[in-house]
């Protein structure tokens, strides 16, 4: 049978009004198409599991070996473009990797140091008003994350070279041009402004658990995500390819409190302080093909028909023991890194942030993903520049606009070339 005869399934381009009804629909349309395809929904996920129990057992024998798991890849073989053909290949499978030195480990200390001078200058913390979401935690009175955007820290770094050089050797590990379409353009990325996290010595934290940050429902109910993950359901799962960006850029997210307006294909952040493997930092589960796992397992018939392994709109998409056991056995702390080096993964990948009690050293990083130029990019931008303009928080984040009224926030006539093409103005 061909994919274009199988039964078309229902899409819900926003959330849904009844929850519920739309996941016994959705859910029932899928296993039917499955189903229509020849082949049954148990076996598709048993496929899905072998690929993904291979890679499981490989990194839990390189964790038994004492090697690093995550990729670790020189900046300078990136800029000289001699990264070795199989670290490339390591970066591919595990979907994540720490790009050491992208910036000099002067500069991003003095970039640290910007940044507490500047919210210094114009009494943040004397005037912060306590989380804006509920996502991140605060430690006292002090934030973690600094709810900040337009300091000139961040724009230098968004705006740097050496940035563009590593988001387009990011944006080059996906396939950008299929089916005569380009799906992004690898070598121009789009300015997404988010925050900082900056956690002090002596932090306790509970950290994070294991989730994605791609979507929540709107992966099985949308049109664009539909077609983006087609291969799961109409028979030729064999075909699923992770780096495959035809049909992601397309695609609306459900709003919620982790949703990100653009299409990344690494999510990241630049570390401001040296940090040790075992400070409470970030983990993956570096197997990109997981995500089939994740979209898969809901169907499976012991899961209650409205139920999708605990996925629902507003909350972070939830990676637990109970349904994925599998997969956490593969979750891999970064190994030790230092200031001006930027960690990077898919924007498939599973991660989570440890727990830490009494942390040695600072935490220091600033969020900027590899968000490639394409049509879903390019209608967040508009926002983008006026909230730059305004020194308002983007659209994307709670509407806290600190920056409003400091007047030294990065200005406009201090944009290069890269900083004016990411944020559309040429
Ligand atoms: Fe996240």
């Amino acid at each position: 049978m061909t994919t274009s005869t199988l039964p078309t399934l229902p899409h819900w381009e926003t959330t849904p009004p009844d929850l519920g009804a739309a996941i016994r629909e959705a859910k029932a349309a899928l296993q039917e198409r499955i189903a229509a395809s020849g082949r049954t929904v148990e076996e598709v996920f048993a496929v899905v599991e072998a690929r993904v129990g291979e890679r499981v057992e490989e990194i839990e024998a390189a964790k038994e070996r004492g090697e690093n798991v995550w990729p670790v890849i020189d900046y300078a073989d990136i800029a000289a473009g001699t990264v070795p053909a199989e670290m490339v290949e390591l970066l591919r499978r595990r979907g994540c990797a720490v790009i050491r030195g992208t910036f000099e480990r002067e500069q991003a200390l003095a970039w640290d140091q910007g940044i507490v001078d500047y919210v210094e200058r114009n009494r943040f913390f004397e005037d912060y008003r306590g989380p804006g979401d509920d996502f991140f935690g605060s430690v006292g009175s002090r934030p973690e994350i600094y709810p900040v955007y337009w300091s000139s820290p961040q724009m230098e770094a968004r705006q740097s070279d050496r940035m563009a050089a590593v988001q387009s050797f990011l944006n080059h590990r996906w396939t950008s041009e299929s089916d005569g379409v380009q799906w992004f353009d690898p070598d121009r990325d789009s300015l997404y402004p988010d925050r900082i996290r900056r956690r002090p010595p002596g932090a306790d934290s509970g950290g994070l658990g294991a989730h994605l940050d791609v979507g929540t429902l709107d992966l099985w109910m949308t049109q664009a995500n539909q077609e983006a993950f087609r291969h799961l359901f109409d028979g030729s799962v064999e075909q699923y390819d992770p780096w495959d960006a035809a049909h992601r850029t397309d695609g609306p997210q459900y709003p919620g409190t982790t949703m990100c307006s653009v299409f990344r294909t690494f999510q990241g952040w630049t570390a401001l302080s040296d940090m040790a493997h075992d400070q409470g930092v970030l983990h993956t589960v570096p197997i990109p093909e997981a995500m089939a796992y994740l979209m898969l397992r809901p169907l499976l018939p012991d899961v209650a028909e409205d139920e999708m392994c605990g996925v629902t709109v507003n909350q972070v998409f939830p990676v637990n023991e109970e349904w994925h056991p599998l997969l956490m056995r593969a979750l891999s702390g970064i190994p030790d890194v230092r200031a001006g080096d930027t960690v990077w993964w898919h924007s498939d990948v599973i991660h989570a942030v440890a727990p830490v009690q009494d942390q040695q050293g600072w935490g220091n990083v600033m969020y900027i993903p590899a968000a490639p130029w394409c049509p879903r990019n390019e209608a967040y931008a508009p926002s983008v520049r006026e909230a730059f303009l305004a020194g308002d928080s983007p659209s994307d984040f709670p509407e806290e606009h600190y920056e409003r009224n400091w007047p030294d926030r990065f200005k406009a006539e201090q944009l290069n070339e890269t900083g004016r093409r990411g944020l559309g103005m040429m």
